[in-house]
């Protein structure tokens, strides 16, 4: 069985996709610090599963802990998810973001290069793209200066590994920009743990219906979209889970030095309030909404463009917006009132 180290495993979509890569025959390695996720998610994989999957807790910046990692594990390849993500944060906290998210990319690579461990699947956004002015985004759609330090340790990562190949190196890497993950295991076994007020819209959907939050705030419905609230292309996280066991398979059948990007949706846009909708139907709880005034920072519209992916990769998305909202549901049901 082929061994995938995976960085930040034990998060939100770190810890599908090791489910993912074990019903798919490859024996996954987690290396987490549980900066933002906890010691549960560990035992959701495993009742899923029925057996453990290995895990340390090692920050990756530890550069001598995760050397020990690379030194008691044969791997044939990496999925790096770690990554401190909270957009909001990084506009106060940038070295946190800049630190975190670069140089622990940095120290992989140098590690991988020491062990000649060639594959590497790393999670990029599709925050690179900012406001897109033709729709849908492919993955030649120019990327954009970034919003926030958040999206330019993405955009800076991406040239990293870019670089990286240009070098010579004998890597072979795929990045995937992922639009905007959702839902979680149809067991409720696993799915995003809320830390702090949710800058996501889902989390928030979901905690207002669990009566953790008194409303929810839409904000902004002037845009020129189809209600005038803005639109995403929500991609379940199973689904997304299924694309790195796809992008594992394909880095394994090229030849050394390779880069490509792709994207990660659905190929379609859905708006706030139609999420809402949505989300009110499939879990007969009723929201309560009001419309806010435009927050600063966010894009009108972005989707994905998936042609790259499905042809290249065999890859598509299987679940819809309805299975989405379900299997989210289900999750904040699981949480209850956390
Ligand atoms: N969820 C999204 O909306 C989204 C969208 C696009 C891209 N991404 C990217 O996908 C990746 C995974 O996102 P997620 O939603 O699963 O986030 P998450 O926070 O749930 O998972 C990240 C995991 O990495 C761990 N981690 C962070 N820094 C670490 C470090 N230095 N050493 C060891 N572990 C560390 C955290 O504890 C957490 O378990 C991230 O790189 C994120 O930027 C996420």
């Amino acid at each position: 069985m082929k061994k995938i180290l995976i960085t930040g495993g034990a998060g939100y979509i770190g810890s599908h996709t090791a489910v993912a890569l074990v019903n798919s025959g490859y024996e996954p390695v987690i290396v987490d610090n549980f900066s933002n996720s906890e010691k549960s998610a560990l035992e959701g994989i495993k009742s899923i599963l029925g057996r453990e999957v290995k895990s340390y807790e090692v920050d990756c910046l530890d550069k001598n802990g995760m050397e020990k990692v690379f030194q008691e594990n044969d791997f044939s390849g990496v999925i790096h998810f770690a990554a401190s993500k909270a957009v909001g944060e990084s506009t106060r906290l940038p070295l946190k973001y800049y630190s975190n998210n670069i140089d622990s990319l940095i120290i992989l690579l140098e590690l991988m290069s020491k062990y000649k461990v060639k594959d590497l699947v790393f999670s990029s956004s599709c925050t690179v793209y900012g406001q897109p002015k033709v729709l849908p985004v492919t993955e030649a759609t120019p990327r954009q200066d970034a919003e926030s330090p958040y999206g330019n340790t993405k955009k800076i990562c991406e040239d990293i590994l870019r670089d990286f190949i240009l070098s010579g190196a004998a890597s072979r890497i795929v990045a995937l920009r992922y639009f905007n993950p959702v839902g979680a295991h149809p067991s409720s076994a696993i799915g995003e743990l809320p830390i702090g007020v949710p800058a996501n819209l889902i989390p928030f959907v979901t905690q207002t219906a669990a009566g953790i939050r008194e409303k929810i705030t839409v904000f902004g419905n002037d845009y020129d979209t189809p209600d005038g609230t803005c639109v995403r292309d929500y991609i379940h996280v199973m689904d997304l889970a299924d694309a790195h066991v796809k992008a594992l398979k394909y880095l394994s059948e090229q030849k050394d030095n390779f880069y490509d990007i792709f994207n990660v949706g659905t190929g379609n846009g859905n708006t706030v309030l139609e999420v809402i909708k949505t989300f009110e139907k499939v879990s007969g709880q009723k929201l309560n909404y009001e419309i806010g005034p435009r927050r600063t920072g966010d894009i009108e519209k972005v989707w994905a463009n998936t042609d790259k992916i499905n042809k290249v990769l065999g890859w598509d998305a299987k679940y819809t917006l309805e299975d989405s909202m379900r299997d989210s549901w289900n999750w904040q049901v699981k949480l209850g009132k956390k």
